[in-house]
């Protein structure tokens, strides 16, 4: 399948020149055919692709799921506003893009650690009212839920979806479900109505209707599932 990245990439801040080392972000934005990306990423995506030949479609797959993901939960889950760890180089199918077509007042923060994922964000939704961009260590929840910007775009009391898609296997310790249990604290009373996805597995209440969605589908190797 063709990349629709690069129009929209092609609009925002460079990327810097010839980083010294591969990052993630632009070895998954190879791996879906973008042009944000140098050869020490493409020779990272190399070796992955010698023990994992069918990296790009992986990447295609969650990439898929994320959208289906979004659109599940604006269009049946009642779901509008989407806290979006790791969110990775700005691609054409976005999550405000996939959850506005059916909710055009959706809410999204987006968080990333890298700084070029940060500052093509920034560039893309400068003039974007409904979104928001946090450069954090989304692995130090206590952190992410402490950011004012956080907290002021997004009502944690109403239903909120957090998106952990393409990201937990990146974590390395071994507590990952007492971290993730700290963003599900986080959503409080609006829990039963809320949502966590990740793209291994996705569940989400959605209140009295009780309906759950569970997708089962391996990307990349996990050290840890929950
Ligand atoms: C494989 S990409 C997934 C992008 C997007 N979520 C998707 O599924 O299409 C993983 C992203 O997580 C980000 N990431 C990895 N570790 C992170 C951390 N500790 N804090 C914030 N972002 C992180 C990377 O920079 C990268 O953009």
């Amino acid at each position: 399948m063709d990349s629709p990245k690069a129009s929209e990439a092609s609009s925002a801040a460079p990327l810097s020149d010839q980083p010294a080392q591969a990052s993630i972000a632009r070895v998954y934005d190879a791996a879906l055919g973008g042009t944000d990306n140098f050869p020490i990423d493409r020779q990272v995506l190399e070796q992955v692709r010698k023990v994992a030949p069918e990296v790009n479609d992986l990447a295609w797959s969650n990439r898929r799921f994320l959208g289906r993901a979004v659109r599940f939960l604006t269009d049946q889950g009642g779901i509008h506003q989407f806290l979006d760890c790791g969110s990775g180089l700005p691609t054409a199918e976005n999550t405000h893009q996939i959850a506005r077509r059916i909710d055009p007042a959706a809410r999204v923060v987006y968080i990333d650690n890298d700084p070029a994922v940060v500052a093509q964000s920034e560039a893309l939704l400068a003039d974007d009212e409904l979104c928001r961009v946090v450069d954090a260590d989304i692995f130090q929840p206590a952190r992410v839920l402490g950011s004012k910007t956080i907290r002021s775009h997004l009502d944690f009391s109403r239903p909120l979806a957090l998106l952990q898609v393409g990201t937990l296997h990146h974590y390395v310790g071994d507590d990952g479900a007492e971290l993730m249990r700290q963003y599900i604290d986080a959503l409080g009373a609006a829990r039963d109505a809320s949502a966590v996805v990740d793209s291994s597995c996705c569940w989400a209440s959605t209140g009295r209707r009780g309906r759950a969605h569970t997708q089962r589908r391996r990307t990349l190797p996990s050290r840890r599932r929950f």
